[in-house]
């Protein structure tokens, strides 16, 4: 898979993709490390629901979809994508949670980056076993309530996880810039990987 670690020349404005199943962390890593390096979070879920709540016409659409545990158009989210890192507080770095999630959006992101001139450094995977994401997601379900948390939406997304995200893993590693991280143990176990893993100190 990819390398253990990766040495970059300066750790601010690090621009990063999480990768991961659903349920493998990458919200709740990715809010810890925006702290950490100071940098933008944006995770297009996160995006897609603030659309839902606020019952525009993409929010509409896009509940249906997503209650379902299936992808949003990919010309949908790349617009809503585009629009974000427009916003000033990009140009100090960012992590990208739950973009891109097909080969397709894998392009598209390589495209846009290149012609906004901020090329990404560097996709962390999370690997975490499917059982454990069942039981973090049923979890969840029981805590939180999100609709698509319940034991059928969960099985689709995890259907649609390996046969559209996966290809994008080794579209990463094809680029040299896929660093795999073990993200089973604690939050901040798991942190500690994620800093080690793009040479941050803790
Ligand atoms: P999105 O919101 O991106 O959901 P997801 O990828 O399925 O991810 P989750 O939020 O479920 O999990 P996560 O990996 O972030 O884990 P988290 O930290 O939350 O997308 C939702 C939907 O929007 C998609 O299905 C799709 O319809 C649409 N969409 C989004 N992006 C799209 C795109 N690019 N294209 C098209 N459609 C798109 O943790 C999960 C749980 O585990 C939490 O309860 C957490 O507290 C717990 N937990 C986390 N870490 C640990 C740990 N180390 N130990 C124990 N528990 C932990």
């Amino acid at each position: 898979m990819g390398a253990d670690s990766m040495e970059f020349p300066e750790i601010s404005a690090m621009r990063i993709v999480f990768l991961g199943a659903p349920g493998s962390g990458k919200g709740t890593q990715a809010v810890k490390v925006k702290s950490e390096l100071g940098i933008a979070h944006i995770s297009t879920g996160d995006l897609l629901r603030a659309q839902v709540r606020a019952g525009t016409p993409l929010g509409i659409k896009a509940k249906a979809v997503m209650d379902a545990g299936q992808l949003v158009s990919d010309d949908v989210v790349l617009g809503m994508l585009e629009a974000r890192l427009a916003e000033p507080d990009t140009a100090v770095g960012f992590i990208l949670d739950g973009y891109p999630r097909n080969l397709v959006q894998a392009n598209a992101l390589d495209a846009l980056l290149t012609r906004i001139g901020q090329p990404l450094d560097v996709a962390v995977l999370l690997a975490v076993p499917s059982e454990l994401i069942v039981s973090r997601l049923a979890g969840r379900a029981q805590a939180e309530g999100r609709k698509d948390d319940t034991p059928e939406t969960v099985r689709e997304r995890l259907r649609v996880y390996a046969e559209q995200t996966e290809p994008v893993v080794d579209f990463y590693v094809r680029a040299g810039k896929l660093i795999e991280v073990d993200g089973v143990g604690e939050v901040d176990e798991v942190n500690a990987r994620i800093l080690a893993a793009i040479r941050v100190p803790a």
